[in-house]
């Protein structure tokens, strides 16, 4: 900064103008007043001197030794002396000037003449000298006094001399004057500048400290130093940096809480502005239209391009100033999008919408309307084959007791498949629901897979199919509910068996680990559609309808085995090739009968 333009410099030039112009008055009036002091003093001096001389003169007369006497004063004293008598020039002294004036002068000129004239004391400064007169081309000016002589008629003395002894004091004086003035200001110049500069040390360092607050700094504080208006101003200035530095904390604070909200939140929010530009989107929002995008081939650099859908719910939204709901579909998950106007005091300032993933509830939706579907047709099946049946006992159709037999046993079949298919059910609901009861023993499972194979090897060989297991490990003391796992292997060997041709192998393996057990049903049977292979554990699922039919399965035999698996904390995986065989596996954790209990 230009020293001008600074503080200091104001202050700086402001109080040497102000003492200079002071000063300069000053020294003009003291020159002046000096000047006038010297003249008239000068003035009464030659005035005395020239009364003395009159006395003189007056008692001594036109004598030569008098005239020599006052010849000699006139030397002393550096002036011309004129005597007059009867208005006549009688003597004058030697010439102590470098010049002489006339008589006329004395006689004439309007104030010195009044002396003769009025026998006035008169004193008169001016330059007398003859216009002809070359002795001195410089202006020079005159002091001429004139006393009367009492005892002669029209006389009197008159004395002059030159100016130039009293302007040689005055001289002297103004150099003095002038040298204290320049000190002065030289003293002036400095004090100023330490002055000022000392006053405005502190704003300098306010003005650093709030460049620092500008930027962001709160912490710089602005030390008080004096108790003037300036310190208020570093206390008020301090005052001012601590609120802002909490009111900024503050608003941060809020800011942080709201985005971590928003960051945190399961559904997607996002805001609109009035032209339905996106002002705000968390991650959830974020990931809805990722997956739009990439459905509708859509660049990232079109970002924060809308779904139509979602403009037209916008200007509804704004129009109406309502609330709405819609929902769309995007990559096969469907989005339920609520819309709501947000206010700005009276004005709609833009929306708000909630965003959230209503796929789960679409699919239990359609769930409990397949397993409605489901379970009436797995009933429509059974009840018509009674109804079928009966009628015919009841219309006696069937002749032979042969027949009549036949057909009570398929009425028999077929009410033993609805009750276990009731019953399954039952099991599946209380188990989905929570309620499994698991009656945990301590199960040496090599006793346990042995009893399994032996419970089907007759049924295996009456398929021509080769049943083995294998067991590897140690400590076969496991902790689990033995008639529930047997109900899952059970199921698992009944449908291996099932489904593999004759002359296959069906395997019951398991591993032992130190924390984990390994269960694997292999069979080398027809294996399960690879597109199938998600759904097998759902509820009704059946491979082949048709097939299995004959087979009186119901479909639930898998999703029972699986709850079951998972009330253990295990899980119960499957892998299949068609035409190849199928694994299910079981993996338990190893769960110790005290942690069990704890
Ligand atoms: N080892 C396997 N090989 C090939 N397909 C299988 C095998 N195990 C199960 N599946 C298929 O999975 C379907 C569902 O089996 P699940 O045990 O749940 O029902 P189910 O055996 O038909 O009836 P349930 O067991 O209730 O009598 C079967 O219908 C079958 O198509
Ligand atoms: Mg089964």
């Amino acid at each position: 900064m230009m020293l001008w333009q600074s503080v200091v410099g104001k202050l700086w030039f402001t109080i040497l103008l102000l003492v200079s112009v002071v000063l300069s008055i000053l020294m003009v009036l003291l020159l002046r007043s000096l000047e006038q002091h010297n003249l008239t003093e000068a003035e009464t001096q030659l005035q005395k001197h020239a009364s003395m001389l009159a006395t003189i003169y007056e008692e001594q007369g036109n004598d030569p030794d008098n005239r020599e006497m006052i010849d000699r004063y006139g030397e002393n004293f550096s002036s011309n002396i004129a005597i007059f008598e009867a208005g006549e020039k009688v003597w004058s002294s030697e010439n102590y000037l470098p010049f002489r004036l006339p008589p006329e002068v004395f006689t004439e000129d309007t104030d010195l003449s009044r002396v003769l004239q009025e026998g006035a004391v008169v004193a008169k400064e001016a330059d007398f000298r003859p216009r002809s007169a070359s002795i001195d081309s410089e202006m020079e000016t005159i002091m001429v006094v004139g006393v009367p002589l009492n005892n002669v008629d029209n006389g009197a003395v008159y004395m002059y001399q030159t100016l130039s002894i009293i302007e040689q004091t005055s001289n002297e004086t103004r150099r003095i004057v002038y040298l204290s003035a320049g000190i002065a200001i030289i003293l002036t110049t400095v004090f100023a500048f330490f002055l000022s500069s000392r006053m405005t040390a502190p704003l300098r360092k306010m003005r650093q400290a709030a460049l620092e607050v500008a930027e962001g700094n709160f912490q710089t504080k602005v030390p008080i130093l004096t108790h003037d208006e300036i310190g208020q101003l570093a206390i008020a200035f301090n005052r001012m940096r601590r609120e802002l530095n909490r009111n900024i904390a503050a608003l941060n604070q809020e800011k942080e809480q709201l985005a971590r909200i928003l960051s945190s939140m399961a559904d997607g929010v996002m805001t609109f502005n009035r032209k339905g530009e996106v002002v705000v989107m968390n991650p959830p929002a974020e990931r809805f239209f990722e997956d739009w995008r990439y459905e509708m081939e859509l660049q990232e650099s079109i970002a924060h391009q809308l779904p139509e859908e979602m403009n037209e719910l916008f200007q509804k939204v704004v129009t109406q100033e309502r609330e709405e709901l819609i929902e769309i579909v995007v990559q096969g998950r469907s989005w339920a999008i609520l819309m709501a106007p947000l206010y700005d005091q009276e004005d709609v300032r833009g929306t708000v919408a909630v965003i959230r993933d209503m796929t789960e509830e679409r699919l239990h939706d359609k769930l409990r309307k397949d397993f409605i579907a489901n379970v009436s047709h797995e009933l429509r099946t059974p009840i018509s084959l009674l109804q079928g049946y009966s009628e015919a006992i009841v219309d006696d159709v069937a002749g032979t007791e042969e027949d009549q037999k036949e057909i009570a046993r398929i009425i028999y079949d077929e009410s033993l498949r609805m009750g276990r298919l009731v019953n399954e059910l039952l099991d599946l609901a209380r188990m989905e629901a929570g309620h499994t009861e698991l009656n945990k023993a301590e199960v040496n499972i090599q006793e346990f897979s042995e009893r399994m194979i032996r419970k089907f090897y007759g049924y295996a060989a009456e398929d021509g199919l080769h049943l083995t297991t294998h067991l590897t490990g140690e400590n076969p003391i496991v902790w689990i509910d033995p008639d529930r796992m047997e109900q899952v292997l059970t199921n698992l060997l009944h449908n291996a068996i099932r489904h593999t041709e004759q002359g296959g192998d069906v395997a019951l393996n398991i591993r032992l680990k130190t924390d984990i057990i390994e269960i694997d049903v292999a069979d080398t049977g027809s294996g399960i559609k690879e597109e199938d292979l998600p759904f097998v554990f759902e509820r009704f699922y059946k491979g082949d309808k048709s097939r299995t039919r004959g087979r009186s399965g119901t479909g639930l035999g898998l999703a029972i085995a699986k709850n079951i698996v998972e009330a253990h904390q295990g899980e119960l995986s499957v892998h299949s090739r068609m035409n190849k065989g199928t694994t299910f596996s079981i993996h338990l954790p190893r769960i110790t009968v005290e942690a069990d209990e704890r």
